[in-house]
């Protein structure tokens, strides 16, 4: 069995993370958006995070060299929104989907929690890229809950005793 088979996709599928979308407005002046699960709090002080993009993908170009950019934490109610910009093609957000932070980022409407952040450090790592990002800012919404990726599919949150 090679390790790169979908045997080891699937055990890492047992792993559920929250669903984020990394935004940003490129040269036209566009708000550009793409979904990932990757999103790691790194460090406290400084305040750094961590999200990986893969090198094959039609977003590698831009996306791994951000110099600002937004990560907003999507709510269990934010499905639709987290497929739109997990294809290949149009990254282009809609305007009702973001609004424009104080220092001029998108962030994306009714998100549960937003970082804003610029570019640190990034490390390749097999096929895929690990950018790391400082927080200059941040904003959450206590009020909603998390969407939650798992096996491959969404869920919400059970909670236990
Ligand atoms: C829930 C979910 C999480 C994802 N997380 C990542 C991620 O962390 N890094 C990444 O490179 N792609 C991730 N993707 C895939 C990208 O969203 C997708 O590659 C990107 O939108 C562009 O498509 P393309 O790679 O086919 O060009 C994720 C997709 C889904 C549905």
């Amino acid at each position: 069995m090679s390790i790169g088979d979908r045997g080891f996709r699937n055990a890492l599928g047992n792993f559920a993370t929250g669903v984020c979308i990394v935004s940003f407005f490129n040269d036209d002046n566009r708000a550009i958006g793409m979904t990932i699960n990757s999103f790691t709090s790194v460090s406290l002080d400084p305040s750094i995070v961590s999200w990986s993009i893969k090198k094959e993908s039609q977003c590698y170009d831009v996306f791994a060299q951000l110099g600002q950019y937004s990560i907003s934490v999507l709510s269990k109610n934010q499905v639709e929104i987290s497929n739109r910009y997990a294809k290949p093609g149009d990254h282009v957000m809609m305007d009702h989907e973001y609004y424009i932070s104080a220092s001029g980022l998108p962030i994306v409407r009714n998100s549960i929690a937003q970082f804003e952040c610029e570019e640190w450090k990034t490390i390749p790592a097999g096929d895929h890229d690990i950018i790391f990002g400082r927080v200059l800012d941040f904003q959450c919404t206590e009020d909603d809950e998390p969407l939650i990726f798992y096996k491959g599919g969404y869920r919400g949150l059970a909670y236990t005793a």
